[in-house]
C-alpha cells in the first residue's frame, strides 16, 4: 500500500490548548485520527511524526524517502519560516510534499509570510484548520 509521511514540527504537540483562537481546539491525536480515517477511504497508509527538533524532522524526511514513502504532508510549524536544513532535506530526497498550515499565515505577522519550503511543494494549504491536512492529502494523491 502507498505510504505517506505526515510531518508536524515544533509546538504542534500542543494543539488543543495552544492559542485556540488561532489553531482551534482539535488535538494532534484528533487530527491524526481524522487523517487516518481519510487515508483508509483513499486506500493509503500514513506514518505520523511530530518533533520539536529540527534535526529529527530532517532525519524523518530522509528515513521516509529511504523506506519508499511516496510523499508527505509537511507542517514544519515555525521552522517553515527559518529552516534551510528542512528545505535541503526535501530537496535532497525529492519527496513530493504539500505544505500545510492550520492558520492563515498570510493574515498573520510578516515573518510568517515567508516560507522556505513553499516553492518546492506540490501545493500549499493554509487557513482551514485540520481539514487542510485532508485537502493536502487529497491534492497530493491527485497529482501522483
Ligand atoms: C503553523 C504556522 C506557523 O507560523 C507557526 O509557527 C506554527 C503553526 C500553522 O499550522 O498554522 O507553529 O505552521
Amino acid at each position: 500500500m502507498n505510504r505517506f509521511l505526515v510531518l508536524n514540527g515544533p509546538n504542534l504537540d500542543w494543539l488543543g490548548t495552544r492559542e485556540p483562537e488561532v489553531y482551534g481546539t482539535e488535538t494532534l491525536a484528533g487530527l491524526t485520527a481524522l487523517l487516518d480515517e481519510v487515508a483508509g477511504e483513499l486506500g493509503v497508509e500514513l506514518d505520523h511524526f511530530q518533533s520539536n527538533h529540527e534535526g529529527e524532522l530532517v532525519e524523518r524526511i530522509h528515513a521516509a524517502a529511504r523506506s519508499g514513502c511516496r510523499g508527505a504532508l509537511v507542517n514544519a510549524g515555525g521552522y517553515t519560516h527559518t529552516s534551510v536544513a528542512i528545505r535541503d532535506a526535501l530537496l535532497a530526497t525529492a519527496l513530493p510534499f504539500v505544505e500545510v498550515h492550520l492558520s492563515n499565515v498570510a493574515r498573520r505577522e510578516p515573518f510568517r509570510h515567508t516560507s522556505l519550503l513553499a516553492d518546492l511543494a506540490v501545493g500549499v494549504v493554509h487557513g482551514f484548520g485540520p481539514i487542510g491536512y485532508e485537502l493536502g492529502l487529497r491534492g497530493l494523491l491527485e497529482r501522483m
